[in-house]
């Protein structure tokens, strides 16, 4: 009994750790007017689950497509518009190479280093806007996830009382690190905050903003509807310097 006492309570001051570590948005979303949309855009992380589903969706949309990925033959795609860079987000060399030429930046990095302390998500984001700036790259859309900053406890109580006490409180203590670091960066940026992330087929749709998310329950969205709403922020001002939620 004292024992589960005492992981409620470490459940819980995490979780509140997590909501003031985080990012709060502090402006209402704006009208959405649409922006002139970039040519050409990179893509980090493209390998993964949402990176894969990003390329494939802003190829789809007509852009000009830069993945930086580690290992090249994990990306499976083809196609005229997309040039692949290999390198990795900590070694800033290889970012800046990528970066050169590009208009806007959506990053979907991820990692399963879950077990132990880790800086890769905010190293990373911190070299990714260094590039930025070096290039004068203006929009960065960032996957980070409900369950910090103003979006805490908003994955519902099994993450709130299992997942993130116990499998990935390094893991978002980075994320809170990572959205700092974006926060305070001088970038046109956006945090996309989604729910648990499924492989199903887009839905066409989703529900976004602050407020979006439950106490109670896990809410979920596909990679790929996250991918749709991220090429969203690209061509539109709506959630600029903001933390949308996205979940069904
Ligand atoms: N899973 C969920 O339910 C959930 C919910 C909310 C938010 N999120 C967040 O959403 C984001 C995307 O998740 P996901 O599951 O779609 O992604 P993922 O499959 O884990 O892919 C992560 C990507 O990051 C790349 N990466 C890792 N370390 C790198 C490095 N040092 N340099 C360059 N690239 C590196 C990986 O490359 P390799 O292929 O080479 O490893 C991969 O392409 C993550 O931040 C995740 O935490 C996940």
């Amino acid at each position: 009994m004292t024992l589960l006492l005492g992981f409620i309570v470490y459940a819980v001051a995490l979780s509140v750790a997590l909501a003031r570590a985080g990012f709060w948005s502090q402006a209402a979303p704006s009208s959405g007017a649409p922006r002139h949309p970039p040519a050409r855009v990179l893509i980090v992380g493209a390998t993964g689950g949402t990176g894969r589903q990003l390329v494939a969706r802003a190829l789809e949309r007509g852009y000009a497509v830069t993945a930086f990925v580690r290992d090249p033959a994990r990306l499976g795609i083809s196609h005229p518009q997309l040039t692949v860079v290999q390198g990795d987000v900590l070694d800033v060399g290889s970012v800046e190479k990528a970066m050169r030429g590009q208009e806007a930046v959506l990053s979907a990095l991820g990692h399963k280093r879950f077990f132990y302390p880790t800086r890769i998500l905010s190293q990373g984001t911190r070299n990714i806007l260094s590039a930025m700036e070096t290039h004068g790259v203006s929009r960065f859309v960032c996957e980070t996830s409900m369950g910090i900053g103003d979006s805490a406890g908003r994955m519902g109580l099994y993450y709130t009382f299992f997942v993130l006490p116990v499998i990935l409180p390094f893991y978002f203590w980075d994320k809170t690190r990572q959205e700092r670091v974006i926060a305070a960066s001088s970038v046109e940026w956006v945090l996309v905050r989604p729910g648990a992330l499924t492989n199903g087929d887009s839905r066409g749709g989703s529900r976004h903003g602050r407020g979006v998310g439950s106490f109670l329950w896990t809410v979920r969205i596909s990679r790929a509807d996250v991918a749709e709403f991220m090429l969203d922020q690209v061509e539109s001002d709506t959630y600029l310097r903001s933390a949308p939620g996205v979940c069904w």
